[in-house]
């Protein structure tokens, strides 16, 4: 708390407005009508704010952001009422505190996440298999983004149609999730493409891939949830990185960082990923 926020804010405004004073003589003039990007940035202290740019790429498209921005109107695993309220101020300078402080209250596997083994295993739960046991070099490296067939969901068939070839070790698996823009909408929606059991275990016996990537709240179809995630994780050599944000990438090779929180204790975590060209 403190003491008198209101004139520590008053006398900050007046130191600001004598520097700009003494640095400026026309500084009010040159508020009212900035005539170059200097001008603009000196009255930015005093004048209304812009809103922010929101981005999806940085450095020239060189940096694809792929996780999902979280709002209240993203879609929650087996809800029609979305993620919902999750963000709010417990202390804020209207109230007179010093700063504008939040608590945010989350379900772990919202928007773009993680699972770790304890997700589905009670014996990994149990000996601590949490979120910050997960192999961070397993989440981040060479990673080749591949479109699946969008009359199926990824069975034995589909994996095998894929020819993802031998040494590949992260998979960003695009589906027909991405074209009906899913994780854009609210209501949950259990018809999402997701691996069947055979798909799950033909990767692993076939394939060298340990990070799978997928677009919608889970990797396991809906009719294979259990199933399918039981066979991703039993080795706990696996990491699933579900509700990714796909769309508008080229299908190819990146280098794909994911970094999850360090929540102990929990079985997964909502997770930053991109991908760098
Ligand atoms: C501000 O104060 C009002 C009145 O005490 C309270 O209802 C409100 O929750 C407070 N909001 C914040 C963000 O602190
Ligand atoms: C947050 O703090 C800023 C000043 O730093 C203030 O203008 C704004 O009104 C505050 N927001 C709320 C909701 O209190
Ligand atoms: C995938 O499986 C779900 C059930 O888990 C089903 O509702 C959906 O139609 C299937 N999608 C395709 C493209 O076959």
């Amino acid at each position: 708390m403190s003491p008198k926020p209101h004139t520590n804010h008053l006398l900050f405004l007046s130191l600001l407005l004598l520097t700009t004073a003494a640095a400026e003589t026309t500084a009010a003039d040159t508020c009212a009508a900035p005539t170059t990007a200097d001008d603009s940035r000196t009255c930015a202290t005093t004048a209304a704010v812009d809103a922010p740019v929101r981005r999806e790429t940085y450095g020239g498209g060189r940096i694809i952001d792929i996780s999902h921005r979280i709002t209240a109107e993203m879609p929650a695993f087996s809800s029609v009422a979305g993620v919902g309220e999750f963000v709010w101020l417990v202390e804020s300078r209207k109230n007179g505190s010093l700063s504008n402080s939040s608590e945010m209250k989350l379900a772990i596997h919202t928007g773009t996440h993680v699972d770790s083994p304890a997700h589905f295993y009670e014996e990994y739960y149990d000996a601590g298999f949490d979120v910050d046991t997960l192999d961070l070099d397993v989440l981040n490296g060479p990673a080749l983004l591949i479109d699946v067939p969008r009359n199926d969901n990824i069975t034995e068939e589909v994996m095998k149609s894929l020819h993802i070839p031998k040494g590949v070790r992260r998979v960003l698996f695009r589906s027909l999730n991405t074209d009906r823009r899913l994780m854009f909408k609210k209501e949950f929606d259990s018809s999402y493409v997701g691996f069947m059991k055979d798909g799950a275990q033909w990767l692993i016996d076939n394939t060298d891939i340990q990070l799978v990537g997928t677009d919608y709240l889970s990797a396991a179809a809906f009719d294979h949830l259990e199933a399918a995630h039981l066979v991703f994780l039993k080795s706990r050599e696996i990491i699933l990185v579900e509700g990714l944000k796909l769309n508008d990438v080229p299908a190819g090779m990146y280098n794909v960082h994911c970094l999850p929180l360090r929540l102990q204790g929990a079985e997964g975590s909502p997770i930053r990923c991109i991908l760098i060209k």
